[in-house]
């Protein structure tokens, strides 16, 4: 079945979560406190694993929350429908979720200290995920082929937009006091950045149970419960392989080639590139 995207500003996303009602409120009616922290990513990238974390910290590393609350109420996704109410009544301090680009989150936040903690991942690993994904999740369509995935993804033509764009909006914030981008295994830094700082038991807590072995275990973060008219899970799992560097199982010789050459053209001039690819 075709999938009818919603689309702001240009960018496409899917019609399950998103109207564009719910966009454009976020983007310029949404009203941002000083005391919220934001877990921003281009989509599989690790939102799941940083909400766990985020949650975790926020606990002083017991588990009970996130094994007994779902990771969406936990940290709502403010920018789509049922999010949005859920976060509209969170008391503060919010933890709240989205993988918006930079130019068009809440305009209210220009002006604030609220936190945004920024997680990246090899886009190569990246495209090979979502990938998998959209295959599984009923509100993206069923990509063609591989080929043609990719090579909507380095022209970006996939929902939520370019990962080049994203990343570059979003790093762009890089020197402010009140952004942090992690790639992995940052944790003890996370939490001197958030402002709690954890003893050592709570940190290895934290990263126990965001593992991906215990994240997959819990039903609260693995999708596992998400309706099957949204998520297909006889198409395969949402917490998948969890590894860095699936897509040299993927890439040809020459798909590599290409998207190294786009890599370098499209991040050029961007001081701290978040990877440099091999
Ligand atoms: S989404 O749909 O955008 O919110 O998905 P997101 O959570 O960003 O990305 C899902 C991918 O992240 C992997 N993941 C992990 N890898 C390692 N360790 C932990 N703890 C972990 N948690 C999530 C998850 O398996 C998906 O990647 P793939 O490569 O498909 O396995």
């Amino acid at each position: 079945m075709p999938v009818h995207y919603v689309t702001y500003k240009g960018i496409k996303f899917p019609p399950a979560y998103n109207s564009v009602h719910s966009l454009s409120f976020a983007h310029n009616e949404f009203l941002v406190r000083d005391d919220d922290v934001f877990n921003i990513t281009y989509p599989k990238s690790g939102t799941v694993w940083m909400t766990e974390i985020l949650s975790l910290i926020r606990s002083h590393g017991h588990p009970i929350w996130n094994q007994t609350v779902l990771n969406s109420d936990r940290m709502p996704w403010f920018s789509t429908r049922l999010g949005l109410e859920a976060a509209l009544s969170y008391p503060s301090p919010r933890l709240l979720t989205c993988h918006l680009p930079r130019h068009i989150f809440p305009k209210s936040f220009s002006h604030s200290t609220a936190k945004v903690i920024y997680t990246l991942r090899d886009p190569r690993d990246v495209v090979v995920s979502y990938f998998y994904f959209c295959q599984m999740c009923n509100s993206y369509e069923d990509p063609v082929s591989f080929e043609q995935f990719l090579r909507d993804f380095l022209s970006g033509e996939l929902p939520h937009g370019s990962w080049f764009e994203h990343v570059r909006g979003w790093m762009q914030m890089k020197d402010r006091e009140n952004f942090f981008f992690i790639t992995y295994e940052d944790v003890r830094r996370l939490c001197h950045f958030l402002g709690q700082n954890l003893d050592d038991d709570a940190i290895s807590s934290v990263v126990q149970n965001a593992s991906f072995t215990a994240m997959r275990q819990n039903p609260m973060c693995s999708s596992i419960l998400l309706p099957a008219d949204i998520m297909d899970q006889t198409k395969g799992q949402f917490l998948r392989k969890g590894i860095c560097g699936d897509w040299k199982n993927h890439f040809t010789v020459a798909q590599s080639e290409t998207f190294n050459r786009i890599y370098q053209e499209k991040m050029r001039g961007l001081d701290r590139c978040p990877f440099y690819l091999q």
